[in-house]
């Protein structure tokens, strides 16, 4: 019953964060359009730097900026920043849930290092906390005076704490919690820089003063980083149903490209938006990057690596026919079984994962493609290899499945 309903708080947090992570990027996005299609002009109020016209929903908006702020202020003001403190909080309550909840699952990799739940976990919210103070301050630093070298800096410190999340956790552990590092630092500057540097200026306006311009351009300043991070802020989050992605030995090369491809489709849109010429090279950029990080996927050890493949379903009669499948019948019976069940005797598990069954002959055909992905040619399962799958056993299924399907080993060559 227990582990009933934390199914179903895992599911109802899991939502709350996909609804506030739109809303929260849904909002970025659209202020970053508007920004940059203000135009200057004749003719505006004191104070206006721009403005723009805008339809939708049946009617015209005509939005202006301000770019200190109106000689007086407006009665009502809508602040934004629920989206961001929600998505963030939801975020961390679905770590709990997911991760600490269960370390052993899906945060420790003994093949990686042999973590106690509590190291593992305290590694985690350290990596947390810490991550921000390091890119607080870098910005802070002489290093942030000058944006193009402290993107060098910021782009080299999340490649480093990416890789070394790879050290001591699963893939799938390190990449979360990558993402969940870009996601506290988008809030944390959100709540520690932007929001009160506006209320200051806000406060000296009240009172007759000039603002201090420095709030404005370090707010600014988190703000494009926060603009340059969604993208790869979401790949590193979806990224934990992709095991291709995580599952490798050069995972944490992928992190580093996606932070280059979150740059190069956002610099496309923050271009068009500015009435700028269309950069179309950074489409065939963000391509080959891509593919090199499907590559990367796949190079490395046979175990560490992995492959998609799709199976149609006449091939299970072959896959059943193969003269492996008495060795892979007892692969999968010995190590996958007792949490892949229709009653799962593993302790915690009220009910197959993702309902995956691995008990009779025809589950395990209609799941070879699946075992393939996630055993053979990865080491997704199983979580944090708990029942112990040896090198030959993936070898074994791996053999199984390509000679009874004739995939190629390789995708791309
Ligand atoms: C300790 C329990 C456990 C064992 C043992 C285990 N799994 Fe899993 N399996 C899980 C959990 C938990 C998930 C759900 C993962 C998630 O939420 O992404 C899962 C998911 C899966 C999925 C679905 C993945 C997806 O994202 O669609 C497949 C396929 C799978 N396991 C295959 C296997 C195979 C093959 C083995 C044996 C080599 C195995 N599992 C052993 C717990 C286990």
């Amino acid at each position: 019953m227990i582990e009933l309903l934390w199914e179903w708080l895992n599911f109802a947090a899991r939502w709350l964060h996909v609804i506030t992570g739109i809303a929260w990027i849904g909002s970025s996005f659209y202020f970053i359009a508007l920004d940059l299609s203000l135009k200057k002009r004749e003719g505006l109020p004191a104070g206006v730097y721009g403005d723009t016209w805008q339809v939708h929903g049946g009617g015209f908006y005509h939005m202006m900026k301000y770019t200190v702020a109106p000689a007086t202020m407006p009665e009502e003001l809508t602040w934004f920043k629920w989206e961001s403190y929600a998505t963030w909080l939801s975020g961390f309550f679905l770590i709990c849930v997911l991760y600490y909840g269960s370390p052993e699952l899906f945060l420790i990799d003994r093949s990686v290092a042999d973590l106690a739940p509590w190291q593992a976990i305290g590694i985690g919210i350290a990596g947390l906390v810490l991550g921000w103070i390091v890119y607080d301050q870098l910005c802070k630093s002489p290093v942030g005076k000058n944006d193009l070298v402290l993107y060098a800096v910021l782009f080299v410190f999340v490649v480093v704490i990416g890789w070394a999340f790879t050290q001591v956790f699963s893939g799938r552990g390190a990449f979360i919690h990558t993402g969940a590092l870009i996601a506290t630092i988008m809030s944390a500057n959100v709540v520690m820089i932007i929001i009160p540097n506006q209320k200051k200026v806000v406060a000296s306006l009240l009172k007759g003063e000039t603002p201090d311009p420095a709030l404005g351009l370090q707010a600014k300043q988190r703000s494009t980083h926060n603009n340059y991070l969604t993208l790869p802020v979401l790949f590193l989050m979806l990224s934990n149903h992709y095991p291709l992605a995580y599952g490798t030995q050069y995972n944490w090369i992928i992190i580093a490209l996606v932070l280059v491809m979150g740059y190069t489709i956002r610099h496309f849109f923050n271009s068009i938006h500015a009435g700028k010429a269309k950069p179309w090279w950074t489409w065939p950029a963000t391509i080959i990057l891509f593919i090199i990080a499907m590559w990367l996927s796949q190079a490395g050890p046979p175990q560490r690596g992995e492959e998609a493949a799709s199976l149609p379903n006449a091939v299970s009669q072959k896959l059943v026919a193969s003269a492996d499948f008495d060795a892979v019948r007892d692969v999968v019976t010995g190590r996958c079984s007792m949490c892949h069940a229709r009653e799962p005797v593993w302790e915690g598990l009220a009910h197959a994962p993702k309902s995956v069954y691995l008990e009779e002959d025809a589950d395990i055909a209609r799941h070879a493609e699946q075992i393939y992905v996630q055993a053979a040619r990865s080491n997704a399962m199983p979580p944090g290899n708990v029942t112990e799958l040896e090198p030959a056993d993936r070898e074994l299924l791996a053999r199984w499945y390509e000679m009874a399907t004739g995939q190629p080993r390789h995708l791309l060559w």
